[in-house]
C-alpha cells in the first residue's frame, strides 16, 4: 500500500479512485452475502420444481394442493367431470350439470347405480369412461363428485364427507332415498316418459334425427347447433312441425311424423326427448 501510494502521490485522482476502489469492493462484498442467501432459495424452488416435474402425471393434472383421497366433489368436477358435464359442455349425450331434465332420469335411477356407472363406465347412446377417465381418483372422490353433480341438478343426495369413512357412502345412499321420497314420485314418471319417447325416436326419427345421421338439414340429437335454432321457435311450433311435416328454407324434407303410426301426443313426446337431448328444458 505504501509503494503504490508513494508512486501515485499528489494527484487529486488517486484518491478518487481509490475511493471508487473502495466503493467497488464494499458493494461486491455486500452482494456476495445477499447473495449466499438468494442463491439459497433458488435452489429450494429448484428442487420443488423437479419434484413437480417428476410427479407422478394424475397428481400434476389434479395439482390443486388436496391430498389425493381428500379431494372434494367440486374439486373432482373441477379438473375431470366439467369437461365433459359442465352446464354448456358439448359432449353429446352427457348429463349436464344444471340442466335438471338431463339429470331427473340419471337419478332416478338411484345412487347405487349412478355410482356404479361412473366408478366403472356407462355406454347409454354416449360413452361415460371408467372415472371420467382419471383413474388415479379414489373412489370415494368419485362419489363425491356424482354427488355433487347431481346435488346441482334437481337431486338431493347428502354430501359425502371429504376423507369421510369408506362405509359413508353406502349409508348416504340409503338415506338419499329416504330424504327424497317426494321428488322422487315426479322422476319416476319423467324417466317413464321419457323411456317411451326414447324407443319411439329410436323406431321412428332415428334414421334421419341419430347424432351421426348424414339426412341433409335434419337437426341431429344431442346437437345443440342444429337445435338451438328449432328450440327457439317455441314447442309448439315444433309439435306442429313434427306432425304435419315441415320443410325449412333450406329445403330439408320432415314427413309428417316422420312417416310413422305414431299418435300427436306420442310425437309430442319425441320432440320434447330430442329437444331435452340439445339443452330445452320442455
Ligand atoms: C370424456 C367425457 C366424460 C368425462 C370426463 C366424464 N363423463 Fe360422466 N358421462 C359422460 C357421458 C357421455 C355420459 C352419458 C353416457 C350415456 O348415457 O350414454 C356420462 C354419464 C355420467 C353419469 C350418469 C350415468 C348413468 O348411469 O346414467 C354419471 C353419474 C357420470 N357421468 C359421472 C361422471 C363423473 C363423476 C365424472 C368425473 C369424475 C365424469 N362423469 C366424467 C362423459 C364423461
Ligand atoms: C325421412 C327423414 C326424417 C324422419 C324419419 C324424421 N324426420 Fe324430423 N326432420 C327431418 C328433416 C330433413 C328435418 C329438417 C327440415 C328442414 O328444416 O328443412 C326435420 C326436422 C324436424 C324437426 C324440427 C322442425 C322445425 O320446425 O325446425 C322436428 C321437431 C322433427 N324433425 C321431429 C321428428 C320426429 C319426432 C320424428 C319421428 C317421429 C322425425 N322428425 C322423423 C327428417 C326426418
Amino acid at each position: 500500500m505504501n509503494s503504490f501510494k508513494n508512486k501515485q502521490q499528489g494527484s487529486a485522482l488517486t484518491n478518487l479512485v481509490g475511493g471508487i476502489a473502495i466503493l467497488g469492493i464494499s458493494v461486491f462484498l455486500l452482494a456476495k452475502l445477499a447473495n449466499s442467501g438468494y442463491s439459497a432459495d433458488v435452489d429450494l424452488v429448484t428442487e420443488n420444481a423437479t419434484a413437480t416435474r417428476i410427479m407422478p402425471a394424475g397428481n400434476l393434472k389434479l395439482g390443486d394442493g388436496a391430498e389425493p383421497g381428500q379431494r372434494t366433489g367440486k374439486q373432482v368436477f373441477d379438473k375431470v367431470c366439467f369437461q365433459c358435464h359442465a352446464a354448456d359442455s358439448s359432449t353429446a349425450f352427457s348429463p349436464k350439470m344444471t340442466h335438471n331434465a338431463d339429470w331427473a332420469p340419471r337419478i332416478a335411477k338411484g345412487l347405487d347405480t349412478l355410482f356404479n356407472s361412473a366408478l366403472h363406465g356407462f355406454t347409454g347412446q354416449g360413452n361415460m369412461p371408467a372415472k371420467g377417465g382419471a383413474t388415479d381418483l379414489t373412489d370415494d372422490e368419485v362419489k363425491r363428485a356424482v354427488v355433487y353433480m347431481a346435488n346441482n341438478s334437481g337431486g338431493s343426495f347428502p354430501e359425502p364427507v371429504a376423507g369421510g369413512a369408506a362405509s359413508a357412502p353406502a349409508s348416504a345412499s340409503g338415506a338419499a332415498v329416504a330424504g327424497q321420497a317426494e321428488p322422487e314420485k315426479n322422476t319416476e314418471v319423467a324417466a317413464a316418459d321419457d323411456g317411451q319417447a326414447k324407443a319411439n325416436f329410436e323406431k321412428s326419427c332415428q334414421a334421419c334425427h341419430a347424432a351421426n345421421s348424414a339426412i341433409p338439414n335434419a337437426p341431429k340429437l344431442g346437437n345443440k347447433d342444429d337445435w338451438a335454432p328449432r328450440i327457439a321457435q317455441g314447442k309448439d311450433t315444433l309439435f306442429k312441425h313434427a306432425i304435419e311435416g315441415f320443410t325449412g328454407a333450406k329445403g330439408g324434407v320432415m314427413p309428417p311424423k316422420g312417416g310413422s303410426a305414431l299418435s300427436d301426443d306420442e310425437v309430442k313426446a319425441v320432440v320434447t326427448y330430442m329437444a331435452n337431448q340439445a339443452g330445452a328444458k320442455f
